[in-house]
């Protein structure tokens, strides 16, 4: 069974955010490095209960941002909620509207008409000089960056059908991000898009399911997209009951196995399928082509069971990082472990977004909290242990701008500091990471949870 940690539910960590508001100057202790010019925006639930009663799961928290910002002048921080229509309707209504708040024959109604609040509340995107907020069930919604205001809901011009995954990976190679999305309905399928650097959106082929299912992340290599398409179904009929038990909503079905889904980037019909023995991935690290293989890295967990710890301060720690390598001509797989620690979270330097890669940033912020960077090359480990009463997230790693050694420069991740009730932002130089943070910068306030974020430098980094 779950355990709250120290913390509590209602930590900081936890706790729907009071303080909203523009950039403001923060505190910073120890020195920040010259190069670091730029902002860091992260997204996560900020709010956690409507009309006095709490949500049923943090995945259907408001989304909020919170930007920090490098500059000449000032280190500067911004932290708004994404104001949804679903929020607005809500705050008019005085009560919740969507969700496992609502009451029942609203759910139920909700389940009918499939309508649901899009809560942008688990990633930030930026494409094209733009950002979004995004969350995998729904459209893509853009804010400004310089104010953090929500600008609103969009399909892109016509191109998202369904959901937009939070995990949009870029391919330098092609010059262009790729997305998938999930679209519901009597036949379902995935939606596949390319979203270049420069120029119109489009959908380039689709994969399709014999049922609605989970699925947060994909990969893209040079020449490929990869799917791992676990067994986690949407049970229908408890979807239509208006259950507000968001775990029971999708269910694992080991004896389905997960299929393994290999899409040539130029020609996505001839998608190759096959199916292993079934495992669940929140998150892909990096992939690469080998020869006429693909090396995959991810975080695999042996089954669903970590969706209700999610947001949870201890975990039973079970995703581990892992090598797979693909062989599509005999639609074989074979994995071997890169790390035996629990870990999440993979990120890798973003210069080798698509291509070769061999150092993998991870973090896991329960009973082991750990900032680390894995070498898959030596097997060697670089980390750092934050104190047992600071909740880190995600590592973000920034190349050193005079150097082009793959992982050099500086990982960052958001912090929450339990004894302080306040949240600060920790640099971490990865040529020591051992020393811990060389300079962190103070919020002034807690800043709830967040999943995921992305680094934004000034200039052009493509
Ligand atoms: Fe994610």
């Amino acid at each position: 069974m779950m355990k709250h940690g120290k913390a509590g539910a209602l930590s900081g960590y936890h706790r729907s955010l009071t303080a909203s508001h523009g950039f403001e100057p923060v505190r910073v202790e120890g020195k920040l490095p010259d190069m670091l010019r730029g902002t860091l925006f992260r997204n996560g639930p900020a709010l956690f209960e409507h009309g006095g009663r709490r949500h049923g799961h943090v995945f259907e928290g408001d989304g909020a941002v919170c930007a920090v910002r490098f500059s000449d002048e000032a280190v500067e921080c911004a932290h708004r909620l994404i104001e949804s229509v679903g929020l607005q309707q809500e705050r008019e209504a005085g009560e919740a509207l969507f969700g496992s708040a609502a009451p029942w024959l609203r759910r139920m109604r909700n389940g009918w008409k499939q309508k649901f609040k899009n809560t942008a509340n688990t990633s930030v995107w930026r494409w094209q000089d733009r950002l979004f907020a995004l969350m995998e069930r729904g459209e893509p919604t853009e804010f400004d960056p310089e104010t953090l205001d929500t600008i609103g809901t969009t399909t892109l011009d016509g191109l998202v059908a369904g959901g937009f995954s939070a995990h949009p990976h870029r391919v330098k190679y092609r010059r262009a991000d790729y997305n998938f999305g999930l679209v519901p309905g009597r036949n379902p399928y995935i939606q596949l898009m390319e979203l270049p650097w420069e120029g119109a959106p489009r959908t380039i082929g689709r994969i399709d399911l014999d049922h609605y299912v989970m699925m947060h992340d994909f990969i893209a290599t040079e020449n490929h997209l990869v799917f791992f398409i676990a067994p986690v179904k949407l049970q229908i009929l408890r979807a239509l009951l208006g259950s507000n038990n968001l775990e029971k909503l999708f269910q694992f079905d080991p004896d389905s196995g997960t299929e393994i889904v290999i899409v040539p980037t130029s020609s996505p019909a001839e998608q190759v399928r096959f199916q292993v023995d079934a495992f669940w991935q929140w998150h892909f690290a990096g992939a690469y082509e080998q020869g006429s293989g693909i090396v995959v890295d991810f975080v695999k967990h042996p089954d669903f069971g970590s969706l209700g710890e999610l947001g949870q301060t201890q975990r039973s720690g079970l995703g581990r990082l892992t090598r797979a390598f693909i062989d599509p001509a005999t639609r074989t797989m074979r994995e071997e472990p890169l790390w035996d620690c629990a870990c999440e979270y993979p990120r890798i330097d973003p210069r080798f977004d698509g291509g070769k890669h061999s150092h993998i940033f991870v973090s896991y912020d329960v009973c082991e909290r750990v900032l680390a960077r894995v070498n898959t090359t030596t097997g060697a480990v670089n980390g750092w242990n934050p104190p047992a009463h600071q909740y880190p997230s995600e590592l973000v790693m920034i190349p050193r701008s005079n150097r082009t050694d793959e992982g050099d420069g500086y990982a960052i991740s958001l912090i929450y500091d339990e004894l302080e009730d306040r949240s600060h932002v920790a640099i971490l130089d990865t040529a020591r990471f051992e020393d811990g943070p060389v300079a962190r910068v103070h919020l002034g306030h807690p800043v709830p949870m967040t999943f995921h974020g992305t680094w934004v430098p000034d200039g052009d980094d493509r």
